[in-house]
């Protein structure tokens, strides 16, 4: 049943992204991300929180995400790394 509704939720988050390929960031980020990132830092959009992270490169932003950070859960609650990366690329895009 719980794998029934997991799947039903990736047909809406893919439906929601319409023509979006397998791992859209700014649904991963939506789902996933915007809770906390919106209310903590690093918030979405700050330049200036953003940018000394930035300067480490995606890779590295990518692995603390995987690991989890502080009251950030592993993967920042997201499915898979692919999940992550996208997600992580789209706060890049949007903060910088
Ligand atoms: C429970 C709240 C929470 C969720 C959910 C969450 N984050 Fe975070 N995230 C944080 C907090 C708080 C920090 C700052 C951690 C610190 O440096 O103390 C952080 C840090 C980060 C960083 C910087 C990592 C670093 O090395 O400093 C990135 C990138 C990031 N989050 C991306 C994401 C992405 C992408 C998602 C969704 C897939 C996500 N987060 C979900 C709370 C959250």
């Amino acid at each position: 049943m719980k794998r029934v509704m997991i799947l039903a939720g990736t047909v809406a988050a893919l439906m929601v992204g319409g023509q979006a390929a397998a791992a859209d960031g700014k649904a991963v980020f939506d789902k996933t991300c915007k809770a906390c990132h919106m209310a903590m830092k690093p918030k979405m959009g700050d330049k200036a929180a953003w940018a000394p992270l930035i300067a480490q490169g995606e890779a590295a932003l990518v692995a603390s995400v995987m690991k989890g950070k502080k009251p950030m859960p592993p993967k920042g609650g997201a499915a898979n790394e692919a999940d992550v990366k996208a997600a992580v690329e789209y706060i890049i895009s949007q903060s910088k």
